[in-house]
């Protein structure tokens, strides 16, 4: 037997082989040392055949599980050349080590499968990734159901998970439940994502945001998913996640291969927030690519949506820009409604050219007004839909993803366009191209408004992985052409939002839900896996086009805070006072901006409906916290403590300005208001501190700098 080992910042994967056969997984989990002497590990899974099991001890918690092989849990793979080569055991493996990966390469002569198994961890994170390459070495055609591109064990412990569901407006919606026993799968098969968020999390009863052994699974996919924890004999807990294909999506051809998203794993002793801080982490390092190799300052949006919707008038618009820039606001998104006959959502996907009745000289006067006060513009698109009252659909009915025969079933009275033909991409493409070379157009809202049906090729056949990996190609093609553009990724709001868009993408629309009640828990769920600086968060209008509910500017301000910071409705209409309020909350994003967007994040537990949030600095000399009052319950809530402080530091604490409370104040309370409090790091993070009793729906932004 031969172990493998693959080292995070603070994990380890141990991997051991037998034979020459698939390995198994021994130990995920915290580092080991490094000078392990590995040579006799084989002794630790040496184990006796099992009561009427097979005659031959087999492995269960294999890399890759397959059929035929004795294991009986979920298979990793589900392929079969017209009702045979259903079973797969690759009995020659090679492993080979490299620098912070593991490569592995097999064959199963008998099924004709090659597969390549391809692990990384990078050594200065802790992020383990895992993607899988299925190779057709047959002769004839591969119909392949499902490959994982992630498996990973657990301990038995680890069984209470934590998982996400939700809806339009209502998205990373938290769940607790405990695995007892057999097998709970999420799976997504409507081509994004409301409802199905690719990822899940498990740890040892009672986790919570700074306590508790918890690992985390994520897939960089934004189409259809399929994510499985399942108990195995002995009480683990195998973990696999990958595509979820639509019968006949995948069929290889021989000598074809099929290659799986990437699967991200992570653990952490801390806790949640220890485990959010490694997946921000990864993202930072490893997934994003921004223009020009660094994020720059995010710059403070307006986007005209909730504040104009289809009705768009160039006066308007420009006086609300001018607005906007009073505020301190950077970007200007012009958002839907731009386009010709685009006066409801009922026409104008599909001609991306301007209206000729709100544009008759086009969008040039209004950018160039625009960025002629100093402001970015971005404007809106939906690239791969097209609406049946379209030149484009006239021209072309049968340029859309449908299954002959079967009705076209609209949603928002769209179609999705065929973005696997070459020649509909290309017009996507150069339709793009034009007004991006026409006009200084610094960032594109990509939105995607709903769900696929039916969607087949030309021939037919479901094309849901093909039209998003066209997808990706085609926002790769558009940044390659123009290296400054920035895209943010929409789909109706956080529908897609994974580390594969990312690769693409700088922003997030987390939802269309802009009430910062419901706000507090959709950007929890998303900061989970998915760091600040891409959760586009906006103050929109009270009341609240969504809810109904009214909330005070100061509230709505607080929980926009902390992302990548916008406003949402018509500047133009904010009284004197509100304007004063929201100049000031801008101006605090912008002094913090540096801080929120590069450090850690740390979260305490909920407490009588008080939840708190923050991020703290590498050097822990500077953070942030988001206290926020969420309902009223019948405790008091106790002295807050801060967790991720210094403990070894004095800190300046204080609620910097537009902030004021209108509640009784300790003379200490007051201090927080004004000069601050100097109070050590240590009793911070443990004692806690007594704040003054806030209303319910209301939030205080708490800042602290190491008072040498
Ligand atoms: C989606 C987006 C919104 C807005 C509208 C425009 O719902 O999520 O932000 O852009 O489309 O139609």
């Amino acid at each position: 037997m031969r172990p493998f080992r693959l080292d995070g910042g603070n994990s380890t994967l141990l991997l051991l082989q037998r034979d020459d056969g698939m390995p198994e997984i021994v130990h995920w989990g915290d580092r080991l040392p490094a000078a392990l002497d590995l040579d006799k590990v084989a002794h630790l899974r040496d184990r006796a055949p099992r009561h009427n099991g097979l005659d031959e001890d087999h492995v269960e918690a294999a890399l890759m599980p397959t059929l035929g092989t004795g294991t009986m849990r979920a298979p990793g793979l589900l392929a079969s050349r017209g009702g045979v080569d259903w079973t797969a055991s690759f009995e020659q493996v090679t492993v080979q080590q490299g620098a912070g990966a593991l490569r592995l390469t097999a064959e199963d002569p008998l099924a004709g499968l090659g597969l390549d198994i391809i692990l990384t961890s990078p050594p200065d994170g802790d992020i383990l990734r895992m993607r899988t390459r299925l190779r057709n070495d047959g002769a004839a055609p591969l119909q392949v159901a499902w490959l994982a591109a992630g498996v990973f064990v657990l301990p038995a412990e680890a069984g209470e998970l934590l998982v996400f569901d939700g809806r339009w407006g209502g998205e990373f919606a938290e769940r607790r439940l405990a695995l007892t026993s057999g097998l709970w799968a999420s799976e997504n098969r409507r081509g994004r994502s409301h409802d199905r968020f690719p990822g899940l999390i498990a740890g040892e009863p009672g986790f919570d945001e700074d306590r508790g052994l918890v690992h985390g699974v994520h897939l960089g996919w934004s189409g259809n998913h399929r994510t499985t924890a399942e108990r195995l004999e002995d009480g683990r807990i195998l973990i696999a996640t990958g595509e979820w294909l639509h019968p006949g999506e995948v069929i290889l051809g021989p000598g074809e291969s099929l290659e799986s998203p990437i699967a991200y794993a992570s653990l952490s002793a801390h806790g949640l927030s220890g485990l959010s801080r490694h997946f921000h982490d990864g993202a930072r390092r490893h997934v994003l690519r921004w223009p020009e190799g660094a994020m720059r300052p995010r710059p403070v949006t307006l986007n005209t949506w909730e504040g104009n919707y289809f009705d768009h008038d160039h006066d308007r618009l420009l006086a609300q820009a001018r607005a906007a820039v009073a505020l301190g606001i950077e970007r200007f998104v012009l958002d839907d409604g731009w386009m010709a006959g685009r006066d409801d959502a009922r026409a104008g996907l599909g001609d991306w050219r301007p209206d000729p009745n709100k544009y008759p000289r086009g969008l040039g006067p209004l950018i160039d007004a625009v960025t002629g006060m100093g402001l970015e513009f971005g404007l809106w698109v939906e690239p791969e839909m097209v609406n049946p009252d379209s030149d484009l659909y006239r021209a072309h009915p049968d340029a859309v993803l449908h299954v002959e025969g079967r009705p076209l079933l609209t949603s928002r009275h769209q179609l999705i366009l065929d973005l696997t033909r070459p020649e509909i991409a290309e017009g996507v493409f150069a339709q793009l191209d034009t007004l991006l070379r026409a006009h200084p157009i610094a960032y594109l809202k990509w939105d995607m408004n709903r769900d696929f049906v039916a969607a087949g090729d030309v021939r037919g056949r479901p094309a849901y992985r093909a039209h998003l990996l066209a997808t990706w190609a085609l926002m790769a093609r558009l940044r390659e052409a123009h290296p400054a553009l920035e895209i943010e990724s929409c789909a109706s709001g956080g529908a897609r939002a994974d580390f594969g868009i990312l690769r693409n993408t700088q922003r997030i629309w987390t939802s269309d839900c802009t009430d910062a009640l419901e706000r507090l828990a959709i950007q929890r769920g998303f900061s989970r896996f998915l760091p600040p600086e891409l959760m586009g968060a906006h103050v929109a209008a009270s009341p609240n086009h969504q809810t109904g509910r009214r909330h005070s500017l100061d509230f709505r301000a607080a929980v926009a805070l902390f992302g990548h910071m916008g406003v949402e409705l018509d500047p133009t209409l904010l009284d004197e006072a509100e304007a004063a309020s929201l100049t000031a909350w801008i101006a605090l994003h912008k002094r913090l901006r540096s801080l929120l967007h590069a450090g850690r994040h740390q979260a305490g537990a909920a407490v009588a409906g008080r939840s708190v949030r923050g991020v703290v600095s590498d050097d822990r000399r500077h953070a942030a916290y988001l206290v926020a009052q969420e309902r009223r319950e019948a405790w008091r809530p106790p002295p807050l403590a801060l967790p991720g402080l210094d403990p070894e530091q004095r800190y300046r604490l204080h609620a910097p300005p537009p902030q004021r409370l209108d509640a009784r104040l300790s003379p200490a309370q007051r201090a927080l208001f004004g000069e601050g409090l100097s109070l050590p790091g240590a009793l911070l993070g443990s004692a806690g501190i007594a704040l003054p009793e806030m209303q319910p729906e209301s939030a205080l932004i708490l800042e602290l700098t190491a008072d040498d």
